[in-house]
């Protein structure tokens, strides 16, 4: 097979996740990159690569077709909309909840919240679902400090230990949804490079399925 598949992955958890998934795949990549500043890893298998990414990347390298598939948490789905592509494989990896949080007591009264947050989309839809008025100030990090600051009345991020919350006098408030990282693929690529996609994600479907026992 000649056609090349790439592979793309943010740096951090989620390489560290996938990475065990890759290799029950028959997947290594050729660096560390954690010690090499290569941005396009090579891989054991010809024509595989993997391309490394910031995370909220990377549904729109495998959307635009720069990447055939992709690894990217739901949080960062639900953000981008999922245009153009499938998600055919919850990999179970990257477990966490998109909370509300604040201090407590924040959401109570009637007035319009402003909320500080990444999550511009899903801090939207979450309050229209309740009928609630409110005003989402768009935020890139450290969104844990905008309440203690005056910035919002409350956030909108991930908890996983609930430790970032507590460390900084803020309680989670309202669970928005159950996140975990999902296999992403490019539409064109699953018609165009069909038996090798098929075969990969069968492969990772496998990983997923031993790693639960
Ligand atoms: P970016 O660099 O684009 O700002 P990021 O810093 O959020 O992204 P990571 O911290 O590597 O990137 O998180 C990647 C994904 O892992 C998130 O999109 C989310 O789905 C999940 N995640 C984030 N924080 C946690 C956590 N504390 N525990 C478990 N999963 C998490
Ligand atoms: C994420 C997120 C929260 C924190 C939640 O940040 O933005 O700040 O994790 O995790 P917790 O509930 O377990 O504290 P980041 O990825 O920067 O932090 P981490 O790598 O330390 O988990």
């Amino acid at each position: 097979m000649s056609e090349t598949l790439t592979i793309g992955l943010s740096k951090g958890r989620i390489y560290k996740e996938t990475l065990p998934l890759l290799e029950a795949a028959g997947i290594v990549p050729a660096e560390d990159p954690e010690k090499s500043r290569k941005l396009i890893l090579e891989t054991n298998v010809p024509g595989v690569r993997v391309v490394l990414l910031r995370a909220s990347d990377v549904p729109t390298y495998v959307e635009y077709g720069a990447a055939d598939v992709g690894v990217a948490g739901k949080d960062v789905l639900m953000e981008h909309g999922g245009e153009g592509l499938y998600e055919p494989l919850d990999l179970n990896i990257a477990r966490c909840r998109l909370m509300v949080a604040g201090k407590p007591g924040a959401l109570d009264g009637h007035h319009r919240l402003r909320i500080a947050t990444k999550y511009v989309e899903s801090a939207r839809a979450h309050f229209a679902r309740q009928g609630r008025q409110v005003e989402v100030i768009k935020l890139y990090g450290s969104m844990e400090l905008a309440p203690l600051v005056g910035l919002g009345d409350c956030i909108v991020d991930v908890v996983d230990t609930g430790n970032t919350l507590r460390a900084n006098g803020l309680e989670p408030l309202e669970h928005i949804a159950d996140i975990s990282s999902r296999l992403i693929v490019n539409r064109a690529s699953m018609k165009m490079k069909s038996a090798r996609l098929r075969a990969f994600i069968e492969h990772m479907r496998a990983a997923v399925e031993a790693r639960k026992g």
